[in-house]
């Protein structure tokens, strides 16, 4: 019927999740494909969906009775004029559009293998569109409801307490160009909405997993979500690993999932000024997790840590946290695994203190105790869109500079620098002379 089969697993998952739900509505905005409805059908649910392409568009309106609302472009109709008779604003324009995603990247084009999809599909068209019609007219999916809106302000319509099921793009940007050759080919009243940033795709994960039900999964591994990990699902040996999250659901694959220890150590806040002396704490694998999900970027993938050290201020709050690994093949190196500061905070640079401080004299004594060897120098690695990593800079010296080998950044930048060579009292006052100044508030 639709695009692309649902692996068996991923119906199980799904199914399984929302079998503990209240049957009631559940509202699945992004909905793409239509996989969680096609999951579900049956279920007892009262299905509402979302999402703002022409394809998933037709379809959603279809199911729910709407008129499709899409035509022919009136450029396109001479060499598309054959399609005229199977637009009838219902399940013969969905047929047609999802013919459409097959052949219309190769009209206009030259070359012989465009020539012959695009003859192929004229040829036999009335057969294939019969066939799609009557597989389409089978479809046991039923939806309460389709809105053409954007995630972000539908979301806010959705009832607080509402089971809430999406994949939603977990990056920004890319969907906008799957659908291109059928918004090239056909007119609609498309919904105006900007393309959602990196931002804005972690506050619609933040909607939907702030509610007492809610499912979602991604190709993507994020650590913030591991404690709700159900499962992970590939569908082929070679294909790319599906991951789900759910709010309440039983494990079904278990996946290495990282011991969560609360921390309840106080962080420094917005409002709070920063004093001197600072100080160094050990953590505990489980309280470095905790800080790492709860502070580190979505994007950065987790790596096991042999030392994990909270910075402290003098009024006993958390500024940041370091994790340090003994380097692989320069035995007087420690590598930095991951650094970051709380936030918020009134100071814009704190992430640069940390750095100060994970390269202190008393960070090299720890690391030198932890590894049981001399320590002279630091490395790291960042991933950035930018050519430089403005955290880094003025710290460490860039040594080499490649193209990322992780989803999501452009460039994998390694840094080196030297260990001991200053104090922690002296981290902190360099730091406060350069970039330690709070944020000015306006306005207050
Ligand atoms: C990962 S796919 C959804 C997969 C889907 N559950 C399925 O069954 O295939 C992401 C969907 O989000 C939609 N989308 C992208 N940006 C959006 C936005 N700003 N608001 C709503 N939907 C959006 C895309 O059109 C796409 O259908």
């Amino acid at each position: 019927m639709f695009q692309g089969t649902i692996p068996g697993p991923m119906r199980s998952i799904v199914r399984e999740t929302a079998g503990g739900w209240p049957r009631g509505p559940v509202y699945v905005p992004c909905c793409g494909n239509f996989t969680i409805e096609r999951s579900v059908a049956g279920m007892g649910f009262a299905l509402h969906s979302s999402d703002v392409s022409i394809y998933t568009s037709a379809v959603g309106r279809w199911l729910t009775r709407q008129p499709v609302g899409i035509q022919l472009r009136e450029e396109s109709c001479d060499e598309l004029g054959w399609l005229a008779d199977s637009l009838d604003d219902g399940v013969g324009t969905v047929a047609t559009l999802m013919l459409g995603t097959r052949f219309l990247a190769s009209v206009g084009r030259e070359g012989l293998w465009h020539e012959r999809v695009l003859r192929s599909y004229r040829e036999q068209w009335e057969v294939k569109h019969a066939e799609t019609v009557e597989r389409l007219s089978g479809s046991d999916v039923e939806l309460a409801s389709y809105e053409v809106e954007d995630v972000r302000s539908w979301l806010q319509k959705v009832p607080r307490d509402a089971p809430v099921c999406s994949f939603p793009p977990f990056y920004g940007g890319g969907y906008e160009k799957l659908y291109e050759p059928l918004e090239a080919h056909f007119t609609w009243d498309a919904p105006e909405y900007e393309p959602l940033s990196d931002d804005d795709v972690v506050s619609v994960l933040g909607a939907i997993t702030d509610r007492p039900y809610w499912l979602t999964a991604s190709n993507h591994d994020v650590p913030e979500l591991h404690p709700y990990l159900r499962g992970v699902i590939k569908a082929t040996p070679r294909a790319a690993p599906f991951y789900v999250y759910a709010s309440q659901a039983r494990t079904r694959i278990v996946a290495p999932r990282q011991p969560i220890e609360p921390v309840k150590v106080p962080r420094l806040r917005e409002g709070d000024e920063l004093v001197g002396p600072l100080t160094l704490s050990l953590l505990k694998p489980g309280q470095f997790n905790a800080l790492r999900s709860r502070y580190l970027n979505p994007k950065i993938a987790p790596g096991a840590a042999n030392l994990a050290v909270a910075v402290k201020d003098g009024g006993g709050r958390i500024l940041g946290v370091f994790a340090m690994a003994p380097s692989t093949f320069t035995p007087d190196e420690a590598y930095v695994l991951s650094d970051f500061a709380v936030a918020p905070t009134d100071y814009p640079r704190l992430s640069k203190l940390i750095v100060l401080v994970a390269t202190s004299a008393e960070a090299q004594l720890l690391c030198q105790r932890a590894f049981s060897r001399r320590i002279r120098r630091v490395a790291t690695t960042a991933f950035s869109n930018n050519p430089v990593s403005m955290k880094y800079r003025g710290l460490l010296r860039l040594h080499k500079r490649s193209p990322s080998n992780e989803d999501g950044w452009k460039f994998q930048l390694q840094y080196q620098g030297a260990m001991g060579q200053h104090t922690l009292a002296e981290a902190l006052e360099m730091w406060a002379k350069r970039w330690g100044a709070p944020m000015t508030k306006t306005g207050v």
